[in-house]
């Protein structure tokens, strides 16, 4: 059965202005997401994946310009709307988990108030009593005690802290969920948990879900399907299995190297070497060029196109792996 596309990234081109010039965060990005399906973004620090996901709300800082694409959910383009427009569409059809739950919560007010806030905001009816109740049942769906829900964001360790930021994220009830490495930072125990409870709520609440980390073994766990982002633009894209047993770019294959399951025949590569570009500077033609193992004269020269290798498959490289 064809699923039916729920977000549809097209070339999407982003860029930060800086004193010392123009970023290159996100570069020609494409990609879809069907409803209910769960996608994993993968990358090293600093690749762009958080720009990515802040382009999908349009919660980009000031000096975050969209260049170039189009972000269709379900069909609407969310790029040109303007602020007002896009309001039905922020929080409500589509809500982000940051790393750190400090950017959802505001410090000086009460964790449960906060909830009902973003209840309130989406549905004007509800009565003071309504939005409580429906805030604890948020609560005890992400595994807070409802008891804490007077309490003060300082008052709640790391981990309940991020499960009431998931909370809130879901308080719209959204179609799209996208969790930028939700997990980062907090304990090994306490990420698992907070893991599974995304996991268990996506497939609960059938939504679809974005998850972002630089954990490969994480995503590993999460996603069926895998997107590799290298210095802001993906490299990779496609079901994990056939990510892990068919890598196709050098890169994807070098981020895998170090997840202790794979163990194939396959061409081996040294792990990698090198810095990741600065991305004011990005390396001409494939930006991997310089890192790359496999590198031939073309991959300096021009930038590969994003290869369409049937089922789903895609990548963007001179000299693929296992090209079938
Ligand atoms: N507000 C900003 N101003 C200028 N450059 C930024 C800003 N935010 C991120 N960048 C740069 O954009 C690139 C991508 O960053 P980011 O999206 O945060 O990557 P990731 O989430 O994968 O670590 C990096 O080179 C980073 O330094
Ligand atoms: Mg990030």
């Amino acid at each position: 059965m064809e699923k039916e596309t729920l977000l549809k990234v097209e070339n999407l081109s982003v860029r930060y202005a800086t004193r010392a010039g123009d970023v290159s965060a996100v570069d020609d990005v494409s990609f879809d997401l069907a409803r209910g399906e769960v996608l994993g973004v993968a990358g090293e620090s600093g690749c762009g994946k958080t720009t990515l996901a802040l382009s999908l709300l349009r919660l980009l800082p000031q000096s975050g310009r969209i260049l170039r694409g189009r972000v269709l959910l379900d069909g609407t383009d969310l790029l040109p709307l303007s602020e007002e427009a896009m309001l039905p569409f922020r929080w409500r059809r589509i809500a982000i988990i940051f790393q750190d739950a400090m950017n959802s919560l505001h410090p000086v007010y009460r964790v449960g108030d906060q909830v009902c806030e973003v209840l309130h905001s989406r549905d004007a009816s509800l009565s003071r009593r309504q939005a409580r109740a429906r805030a604890a049942e948020l609560f005890a769906m992400t595994g807070v005690d409802p008891a804490m829900m007077d309490g003060y964001p300082h008052e709640f360790s790391g981990g309940m802290r991020q499960r009431a930021a998931i909370a809130m994220a879901l308080a719209g009830n959204p179609e799209l969920v996208v969790a930028d490495e939700p997990t980062t930072g907090l304990d090994v125990i306490v990420q698992d948990s907070i893991l599974r409870e995304i996991r268990s709520l996506q497939e609960r609440l059938g939504m679809s879900l974005i998850y972002i980390s630089h954990d490969i073994a994480v995503l590993a766990e999460t996603s069926r399907r895998l997107a590799v982002m290298y210095a802001g633009r993906l490299a990779e894209l496609g079901e994990s299995v056939e990510l892990f047993d068919h890598s196709l770019h050098p890169y994807t294959r070098a981020l895998l190297v170090s997840f202790p399951k794979l163990h194939g025949p396959l061409r081996r590569i040294s792990p990698l070497a090198g810095e990741p570009p600065d991305l004011l500077h990005p390396p001409s033609g494939c930006r991997f060029h310089p890192r790359c193992p496999l590198a031939l004269e073309i991959c300096a020269a021009r930038v590969p196109g994003w290869k369409d290798y049937g089922g789903g498959h895609y990548a963007a490289c001179w000299n693929p792996m296992e090209a079938a």
